[in-house]
């Protein structure tokens, strides 16, 4: 899976736009947030020119009925719903360089441009849609937002295009009795005119370079494959709706374009406003390697039509090199649920006081990169106590604790020919351990590079179980310094190591080893198995990096974090 670099590597990272309907709960931080972040802090530390960004994806429908129902206009809505989407993911250390929004003139204009040159390059072509229309509301219904009797078992409650009950996907016009969910009033079928992607026409092409996607995940590629193999067919890519990117044709002045056109191009524009005229270098040569992170209902829109709509531009940017497909993560045996209090929903994170290193860490250790997993709370309470306290803080902790007690916060380098067999050993584990770790993040396989961290601080708690300096420094302070300067050693390849990971707890620790510059300056990934500690060095102050979880402070966490608030009270 591991793609060569080249001498001025690139990396373009990206993280699915979230959409501003609703505040994000861990599910989503985990489809795409997080590993998208890890990756970029990976790669900055590799000393690759790395470039992450993101945004909130604004057009379409759900927001301009959300902003509706509440009585507010979209512009305050989504204003408020951008800040506290940009707020959630700070606080979670998302080191986005931008995150942007669709809503910008510059997105508007980026993806009309796209548009354009699909145009002239005869991608595109008019054509009639059946679509629902509410004579009530005065306006066109997108299928989320109709409701009727499915054709096939008879449920009441079938949206537009498909049976929640049954599942079966149908046409528009074959739902019977089709009323709107808003009001509840009879929907009828109108035919308009609509404008096309001639997915039809790409599709031998896309053929042969999904084909040739070898790194891909296999859950990625077969969703792909799946796509392909049912047919490709040309793909509306209007709508009648207000709120999106205008439709830059005439005849078209009161459409706009689908939600799922402009999306992906928010990628571009983001790059774009923060680097107006550097952005290209990002997107396009052979020094740039794309990786999109992303949920796994978002893969078709990145394996298909995204990458669709590029060829159809003419190659304006790359094709993506990487597309990072995340599965779901779920919520103790079942989905999360705003309605059902099921959950752990973000927005009332700080409020529990809780380090986002422990969060970040614990979905981390259940990331769903290869299959469905699960949010569950015992689990949560063993994992961060007896991996991420127990080994890696445990390991950290008693090192630095030892050395400023027992050993007046001293620690001497050994002379090459005092390194004992011991410590010889440790040294070829930490070389292993680090190129092992640096081969997954290569290829953004995250959870097993984090499985391997803690393999490497497991090694140094065996190494100081195995040396027993507490019975040493009673005998030869001097050696047991020499012991003690391979832990500190290693405790400063786990800051490096782990920073990727828990990025508050690696800074903390390379504060108490008492080191100069910042755990996360470019090019220390590579840094990370010498043995820099200097020759006579002391150490800064212990502290624990870690609260350890308990069941009291787990129910009130619970309490406060289930309950995503109602999008009506953010506005009072
Ligand atoms: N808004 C979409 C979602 O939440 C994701 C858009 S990803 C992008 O499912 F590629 F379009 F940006
Ligand atoms: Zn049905």
């Amino acid at each position: 899976m591991v793609n060569k670099k080249t001498k001025n590597q690139k990396i373009l990272i990206t993280a699915a736009l979230p959409y501003i309907n609703n505040v994000p709960h861990l599910g989503h931080i985990a489809g795409s947030h997080l590993p998208a972040d890890i990756f970029a802090r990976y790669c900055r530390s590799k000393g690759y020119e790395t470039l992450f960004v993101g945004g909130t994806d604004e057009s379409g429908s759900p927001s301009e009925i959300a902003a509706e129902e509440i009585g507010i206009s979209l512009d305050v809505f989504s204003k408020k719903l951008y800040e506290i989407h940009a707020e959630i993911y700070k606080w979670f250390n998302i080191s986005y360089d931008n995150f942007s929004r669709t809503s910008k003139s510059i997105h508007h204009k980026t993806t009309q441009e796209f548009f354009k040159a699909i145009y002239d390059n005869k991608y595109i072509k008019e054509g009639v849609m059946n679509v629902f229309y509410s004579p009530t509301e005065k306006r066109f219904l997108s299928d989320r937002y109709v409701r009727g009797q499915c054709p096939k078992c008879g449920f009441e409650g079938a949206s537009g295009d498909q049976c929640e009950k049954c599942t079966s996907v149908h046409d528009p016009t074959e739902l019977k009795n089709p009323k709107s969910s808003i009001t509840g009033n009879a929907v009828e079928i109108r035919s308009a005119k609509h404008l096309f992607l001639r997915l039809d026409q790409l599709e031998p092409k896309l053929k042969k370079w999904i084909a040739k996607q070898k790194s891909w995940r296999t859950q990625v590629r077969s969703i792909a494959q799946g796509w392909i193999k049912e047919g490709l067919h040309e793909r509306s890519i209007t709508r009648d709706l207000k709120n999106g990117v205008s439709v830059p044709l005439k005849g078209y002045e009161d459409k706009v374009l689908y939600v799922w056109f402009d999306a992906p191009i928010g990628y571009v524009s983001s790059t774009k406003e923060l680097l107006p005229n550097g952005w290209k270098s990002f997107w396009k040569g052979k020094d740039v390697q794309i990786f999109h992170f992303l949920g796994k209902d978002n893969i078709p829109f990145h394996t298909i039509f995204w990458p669709a709509t590029i060829m159809a531009s003419g190659g304006i940017v790359n094709l993506p090199n990487h597309v990072a497909g995340y599965q779901y993560l779920n919520y103790e045996g079942g989905k999360f649920s705003k309605s059902k209090k099921r959950g752990i929903f973000c927005e009332k994170l700080p409020e529990t006081g809780i380090d986002s290193d422990i969060i970040r860490a614990y979905i981390t250790f259940v990331l769903p990169e290869t299959s469905d997993s699960e949010f569950k709370w015992e689990d949560f309470k063993n994992r961060i106590n007896a991996d991420l306290i127990g080994n890696f803080g445990n390991f950290i902790n008693r090192t630095l604790k030892f050395v400023n007690g027992k050993l007046g916060g001293e620690v001497i380098k050994p002379n090459e020919n005092e390194f004992t067999k011991n410590d010889k050993e440790l040294m070829k584990k930490v070389n292993t351990g680090v190129q092992k770790i640096t081969d997954y993040l290569e290829a953004a396989e995250i959870k097993k590079a984090f499985s391997e961290a803690f393999a490497l601080s497991a090694q140094g708690n065996k190494y100081f179980d195995d040396c027993k300096p507490w019975v040493l420094v009673r005998e030869d302070e001097e050696k047991t310094k020499k012991i003690l300067y391979n832990c500190v050693n290693l405790c400063r390849t786990l800051a490096i190591i782990f920073s990727p990971f828990v990025p508050n707890a690696a800074k903390n620790v390379w504060k108490q080893i008492g080191l100069k510059g910042n755990v996360d300056d470019p090019k220390n990934w590579d840094t990370a198995k010498d043995y820099e500690i200097p020759k006579k060095h002391k150490i800064g102050n212990p502290e624990a990096l870690f609260k350890r979880l308990d069941d009291d402070y787990l129910d009130n966490f619970k309490e406060i974090t289930a309950n995503a608030p109602d999008l009506k009270q953010l506005f009072k």
